[in-house]
């Protein structure tokens, strides 16, 4: 039996992690990240006023990063045939005025990806969160009007397709669209200055202007949650097929799989592949995760637990029924890919969110990148 993750499954899927630029950068360039996170934090401590009723904001100061070959860099190159990344081809990192690009992050990327002969996807093209702010801006303190900002789009998009299009086998074309509290189109009172500025049909064209832009590409909608609610996976259904009707070239919806030690079942993943499915497109995992908290309310999550031998293994028999119900679909033809939202405990996002100061373990290598009891497991399906 091999010991290599996506060699397990692949006559099902690709196995894919979101690899974050900090561990592609060399020492230099790290210390140099460090410093700058050093100096934001100061400023941010500075100008910080807590809200009433909100919880006590414990604050994390920046590390120093490790120096050298980081483990999850050698865990990247091995273990996964597909690549993403967390951050680095996010607009908020690339477009940094009217004219002008910075593609140092997605470079790199793209060159491991084909020194470690990975596939690679890409996200996101828009979001209302990691945008530049002065693309929502007129220039004169005022807001974009809506042919100013519509121009803007469409030159990132296709500027960033000229340069990769040959290169990205899936691109996450508008994230996170879908509001949690009424499950239409996320709104500019929801949050979304696209929205806000473009108005309701800003994701129909940007699904057109990438088709355009990256024309061999699997054009995707991703959004959180799809799979552990109900209503929100009946808005995108009723969203995305909306889409079809009107010709929008839609092929795929990405759920993002943040999930946890108890939600949601099995039953309900398996009941939003199938209804995804049944409006003739394809499904892909883009940033799975298995949380150990359960955190119902947000605003009062579950305290720091231990990550004893018991949640370990219990985590890996909930990755284990995840992955085995994956691979019932990808033998359908319906699910494509599954990717991992990182690679080791020490380096997830979950860690200080939702909780600032407090940790999570929710993937599949420990914070010294050692295999966890899932990764076995998975070994084993
Ligand atoms: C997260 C990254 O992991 C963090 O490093 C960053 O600070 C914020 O964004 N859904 C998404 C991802 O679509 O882009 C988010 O990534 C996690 C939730």
């Amino acid at each position: 039996m091999s010991k290599i993750l996506y060699e397990n499954f692949k006559d099902y899927f690709r196995v894919g992690a979101a690899i974050s630029g900090i561990i592609l950068m060399n020492d230099v360039e790290r210390e140099e990240l460090f410093q700058k996170r050093k100096a934001w934090f100061e400023e941010f401590k500075k100008n910080f006023k807590p809200q009433p009723g909100m919880p006590e904001f414990k604050f994390t100061e920046p590390e120093p990063f490790p120096k050298g070959d980081m483990i999850e860099k050698q865990l990247a190159a091995t273990q996964f045939n597909l690549v993403v990344a967390e951050n680095e081809c996010k607009m908020g990192n690339i477009y940094r005025g009217p004219d002008q690009f910075d593609f140092t992050g997605p470079d790199r990327l793209l060159k491991f990806a084909r020194e470690n002969n990975q596939d690679m996807r890409w996200h996101t093209l828009v979001w209302h969160q990691q945008s530049p702010k002065w693309i929502f801006d007129d220039g004169n303190g005022g807001k974009a009007s809506k042919e100013q900002l519509e121009e803007r789009l469409k030159h990132y998009i296709m500027t960033v397709g000229e340069r990769y299009k040959n290169d990205i086998c899936s691109v996450d074309v508008v994230n996170e669209c879908i509001s949690d509290k009424n499950f239409v189109l996320r709104d500019g009172a929801d949050r979304s200055q696209w929205f806000d500025i473009l108005g309701p049909d800003y994701v129909d064209k940007t699904f057109f202007w990438a088709k355009e832009a990256f024309p061999n590409s699997s054009l995707v909608i991703n959004d959180y949650n799809l799979e552990m609610f109900e209503g929100k996976r009946m808005g995108m259904y009723n969203f995305v097929k909306g889409m079809l009707e009107r010709g929008v070239p839609v092929d795929t919806i990405g759920l993002q799989m943040h999930i946890n030690i108890q939600n949601p079942p099995v039953s309900e993943i398996e009941k939003t592949i199938e209804l995804y499915a049944s409006l003739g497109l394809k499904v892909i995992v883009t940033e799975m995760d298995i949380s150990a908290y359960v955190d119902k309310d947000f605003e009062h999550p579950d305290p720091r637990r231990e990550y004893d031998q018991a949640f370990l293994n219990e985590q890996a028999d909930r990755y284990a029924q995840v992955f085995d119900c994956f691979k019932r679909y990808a033998k359908q033809g319906i699910l494509k890919d599954v990717l991992l939202w990182g690679i080791t405990d020490r380096m997830t996002w979950k860690n200080n969110f939702p909780a600032p100061g407090r940790t999570d373990a929710p993937l599949l290598f420990d914070t010294e990148g050692k295999p966890k009891p899932a990764f076995d497991k998975l070994l084993e399906l």
